[in-house]
């Protein structure tokens, strides 16, 4: 982006801690970028950096293949922290020496420190640090000093104060190493002098005059979905470039209750944003009529969302740029030295095809943003809290979550049931606690006795994990009364179910969405 500070390389040696890395600097207002370790010294020197942070990696610098980088990134003149694997490339490239240790160390270890650079200024003399490595130095690089040990490891935490090179066998950006982020911040505002410029009021600024600058006087047209990274798209390039931008929002007939009012009141009525709304549920519900396989309905979704999508775009007639709420962890998984995900899971649906089909310039205003960032962003342009935080929501929507063959019905009976789930879950207070909430209605019917008569009716399991960035899950704890007063009022209110589970499996081996 234009104008944007000097940024902090992470350079990823296939860590699974790098974006945590990466996000723990932007934390303490600095922006960072992650770089393959791989990347081209040109590349690297292009951006610019006012610093460098090695990351960890499962490697062994003794390994055939091991990361390396190009070992001019040394002579580059900006301090450079190596964490665990960081740290063994300088003893194993500047002329010290890593061994697998007797003591392998995982988990909690003591830090103590007689540190006097400032790199550990503030943080206690005996301080808790989270291990996780195999190989440790044997031999320090010359030059370099021991400034924190622990038990096991006798050169926890080396610096070369002249050159400014640093680095901790422990990893400082994890929760269990809680003065983790002092160390980080004293390394990027003590040692690299960065200003704490990077704040979702700056960004917005700057992205503001960038789309400017790159829309012109062109028009823009945006998918909206009411989901918080569109919503954001779509409110800072209105920001920039007003009535130029025009937002499609498709009812595809899978939506949550309320949904598609509260898109058009938000964007339409207090934005006044120009919102196009079609209403496709009829085409989508007939489209969909007697499927019962979960990748043909995304498939179907997908489609459909394109044809609908296409037909109204060129009601509109030209539009140059097509918005998108690309996020940064996409970027980087793209790019990523180590290759993206292997296996596809399911086929993800979201505006994915369409740019090709219609031959419109992207426009991706949310590409530097993780996601914490995107609802501060949010925020900072007076979107709602309904919006900001709205638990995530898949393209195909209610689509996968009703279990079996697709009705307006059951799609109906589903959107009652996870509409009493949600308001339980937000007048128990829990709802900013929780990741994603959901209703799955399933294909069985149950026998059950209401009112002193028999029924024979549809059964729903609820669904409420806590996770960082869905990759992994957990199932949320509710206390029993939740539960229980979820269960009667979906019993009580909702025509056609008569019995409600509680779904207790975690991510993986379960899957958030059932399909
Ligand atoms: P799973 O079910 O794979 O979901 O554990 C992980 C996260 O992704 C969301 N999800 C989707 N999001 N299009 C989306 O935009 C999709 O097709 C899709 N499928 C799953 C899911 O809700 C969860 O947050």
């Amino acid at each position: 982006m234009q104008g944007m500070g000097k940024p902090i390389i992470v350079l990823d040696f296939g860590a699974q801690y790098s974006k945590l890395i990466a996000r723990r600097v932007r934390e303490s207002n600095v922006y960072s970028v992650i770089v393959p370790f791989n990347a081209p010294l040109d590349s690297i020197r292009a951006l610019d950096p006012v610093g460098i942070i090695f990351s960890g990696g499962p490697a062994s610098v003794h390994a055939a293949g091991s990361p390396m980088p190009d070992p001019k990134v040394f002579e580059l003149g900006v301090p450079i922290l190596g964490i665990c694997y960081g740290v063994q490339l300088f003893a194993h490239l500047l002329g010290g020496k890593v061994e697998r240790s007797d003591r392998r160390e995982y988990g909690i270890a003591h830090l103590e420190n007689d540190d006097t650079s400032g790199f550990l200024a503030g943080v206690d003399a005996r301080t808790q640090v989270w291990m996780s490595h195999g190989d440790a130095i044997s031999i320090m690089p010359p030059g370099f000093q021991v400034i924190g040990r622990t038990e096991n490891c006798p050169y926890a935490a080396i610096v070369k104060p002249d050159v400014r090179f640093y680095g901790v066998q422990f990893h400082p950006e994890v929760v269990h190493t809680p003065q983790g982020s002092q160390i980080l911040s004293n390394f990027v505002h003590t040692i690299c002098g960065c200003a704490p410029d990077w704040t979702m009021g700056s960004f917005v600024e700057r992205a503001i005059a960038d789309i400017r600058k790159r829309v012109g006087g062109k028009r823009v047209l945006c998918a909206l979905s009411g989901g918080v990274d569109s919503s954001v798209a779509a409110m800072l390039i209105h920001r920039a470039v007003g009535d130029q931008l025009t937002c499609v929002f498709v009812n595809n007939g899978l939506l949550r209750k309320g949904e598609a009012e509260l898109v058009q009141q938000v964007f339409r009525e207090n934005f006044h944003i120009d919102l196009r709304y079609i209403d496709a549920e009829r085409r989508f519900v007939t489209e969909l009529a007697g499927i019962e396989e979960p990748e043909a309905k995304r498939k179907i979704i997908g489609r459909v969302f394109i044809e609908v999508f296409e037909e109204e775009a060129a009601r509109l007639g030209h539009n140059d740029f097509l918005a998108q709420g690309t996020l940064y962890p996409d970027v980087i998984e793209s790019m990523s030295a180590t290759g993206g995900p292997s296996a596809i899971i399911k086929s993800h649906h979201n505006v994915g095809g369409l740019p090709e089909t219609m031959q419109l310039e992207l426009l991706e205003p949310l590409r530097e943003l993780f996601k914490d960032e995107v609802r501060a962003a949010g925020k900072e342009l007076g979107l709602p809290d309904d919006i900001v935080w709205r638990h995530p929501f898949p393209g195909p929507g209610l689509g996968v979550r009703c279990i079996g063959a697709i009705t307006k019905e059951r799609l109906d009976t589903l959107r009652d049931a996870d509409a009493i789930f949600i308001d339980e879950i937000k007048k128990a207070g829990l709802y900013g606690e929780i990741w994603q909430a959901l209703v799955c209605l399933l294909p069985v019917k149950s026998v059950g006795v209401q009112g002193d008569e028999r029924t024979y009716e549809e059964v729903c399991s609820l669904r409420a994990v806590t996770s960082e960035d869905a990759m992994t899950a957990d199932w949320y704890r509710f206390p029993p009364d939740v539960l229980q007063r979820v269960a009667n009022r979906i019993c009580n209110e909702v025509k056609h179910i008569n019995r409600v589970l509680y779904d207790v499996t975690s991510k993986p081996p379960g899957t958030i969405e059932w399909e």
